[in-house]
C-alpha cells in the first residue's frame, strides 16, 4: 500500500531525516507533502531527485493526506495531530504529546510491534533515550526478567532540535577563537562542556527526560515493576546518544549470555573489543541504524551475579527519532 504522506515539521533535524529515511527505505509513496512554519513556506528540499516544495502548516494542510509523521513539538502536534486524524489520516507523532495518553499505543518496534494495531489514528513514537536503551534491553529482560535499571544518559545537541545542533558547532568554534559566546538555544553553554537535561525540573529533582526513560519504558515494556532510575545529560556531541546501563536481573547471568543475546537481537550491533578497547562511540553509532552494545562486564554491585553493565550508543535522530516512526509506519496495513 502506498501512502499519501505529509510531514509535518520537514525542515527540522527529525524532518530532514525522515525525508532521507523515506528515501533509503524505498518507504511506498503516493505522494508526498513537507509541512513546516511560515517561515520555510516556498523553501525547497530534495527528495529522489526532485525539489520538492515546503508548505506552511495549517488545518487544511491533511486534506487527502493518509499517513502523517510529525515531529515539528508537542504544542503543533496536539494541536494538528487530531485535525489529521479527521481527515482520515494515522498520526505517527514523534513528539511527547500523546505518549503517556493510555489510548495511543507507544511503539518500540523491536519490543511491542503487537501494540500498533489497536491504535485509533495516532501512534507515538518513545523519547530517545527510552528507544535508545528499550532496544537492546528488552531482549535481556525476555530471557531473565529484569527487577532494576540504573541508566545515566550522555546526550547529544540533535535531542534539542537542527537549531541546538548548530549553536555547538558555533559554541566549539567561539571558544577555540577565544571569542565570548552567549548561548540562545541551550540553557547552557554546549561547547567543552557538560550539563543537566535542558527539560523542566519537578520538585522531586528529576528532569523530564529522566521520568519520560522511567514511564515510557514501563509502558511500552507492559511492566511498571521494573525499577528504573535515570540520570540524563547533554554533552558536546551532534547526533548520537550514549548511555551507561547497570541492569539487576532475577536470576543469575553471566557476560557470555548477554554477548550471545545481543548478538542476535533486532536493532543491535554488540562493538565490544577489550584488546583494542574499543567499544560503543557516539561518532560511530551516528548516521547508522543498529543501536550500538559494548563494555558489557558483571556488575559486581548487584549480589549473586544478577548484575550487568554495559554501555549503548544509538543515533538519537534516526533510531532514536525518524527511523524507529519510519518503522513503524512500515507496519501499519
Ligand atoms: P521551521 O524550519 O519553518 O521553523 P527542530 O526539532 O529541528 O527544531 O525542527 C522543528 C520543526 O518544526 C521545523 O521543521 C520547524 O519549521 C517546525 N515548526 C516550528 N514551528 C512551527 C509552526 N509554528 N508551524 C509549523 N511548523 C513549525
Amino acid at each position: 500500500m502506498a501512502y499519501r504522506t505529509a510531514i509535518m515539521g520537514a525542515t527540522g533535524a527529525v524532518g530532514t531525516e525522515f525525508l532521507a529515511i523515506l528515501e533509503q527505505r524505498n518507504f511506498p509513496l503516493a505522494s508526498l507533502k513537507l509541512l513546516a512554519s511560515a517561515r520555510s513556506a516556498g523553501k525547497k528540499l530534495s527528495f529522489r531527485g526532485e525539489e520538492l516544495p515546503v508548505e506552511e502548516l495549517t488545518d487544511k494542510s491533511f486534506k487527502g493526506v493518509e499517513l502523517v509523521l510529525a515531529s515539528a513539538g508537542g504544542d503543533l502536534s496536539k494541536k494538528y495531530a487530531p485535525v489529521a486524524v479527521a481527515a482520515g489520516a494515522v498520526v505517527v507523532d514523534n513528539t511527547s504529546a500523546f505518549r503517556m495518553d493510555p489510548t495511543v499505543p507507544l511503539v518500540v518496534p523491536e519490543v511491542n510491534p503487537q501494540d500498533i494495531a489497536r491504535h485509533k489514528g495516532i501512534i507515538a513514537n518513545p523519547n530517545c533515550s527510552t528507544i535508545i536503551m528499550n532496544v537492546p534491553v528488552w531482549p535481556l529482560h525476555q530471557v531473565n526478567p529484569i527487577r532494576r535499571i540504573v541508566v545515566s544518559t550522555y546526550q547529544a545537541a540533535s535531542g534539542a532540535g537542527a537549531k541546538a545542533m548548530e549553536e555547538l558547532k558555533e559554541a566549539a568554534r567561539a571558544m577555540l577563537d577565544g571569542r565570548g559566546f552567549t548561548p540562545k538555544v541551550l540553557p547552557h553553554m554546549a561547547a567543552f562542556n557538560v550539563f543537566s537535561h535542558n527539560s523542566a525540573v519537578g520538585p522531586d529533582g528529576y528532569n523530564l527526560e529522566e521520568t519520560k526513560m522511567v514511564k515510557e519504558t514501563w509502558k511500552i515494556f507492559h511492566d511498571p515493576a521494573i525499577l528504573i532510575t535515570a540520570t540524563c545529560v547533554r554533552v558536546p556531541v551532534l547526533r548520537a546518544h550514549s548511555e551507561a546501563i547497570n541492569l539487576e536481573f532475577t536470576r543469575p547471568m553471566t557476560e557470555q549470555q548477554v554477548r550471545e543475546i545481543l548478538s542476535q537481537a533486532p536493532g543491535v550491533k554488540v562493538v565490544d573489543d577489550r584488546q583494542k578497547n574499543y567499544f560503543p562511540m557516539p561518532l560511530d553509532a551516528s548516521g547508522q541504524d543498529d543501536v550500538l552494545a559494548g563494555r558489557i562486564r558483571q556488575d559486581y554491585s548487584v549480589p549473586g551475579g544478577r548484575g550487568i553493565a554495559l554501555f549503548v550508543c544509538g543515533d538519537q535522530i534516526r533510531k532514536g527519532a525518524a527511523l524507529n516512526a519510519v518503522q513503524i509506519a512500515e507496519m501499519l496495513h
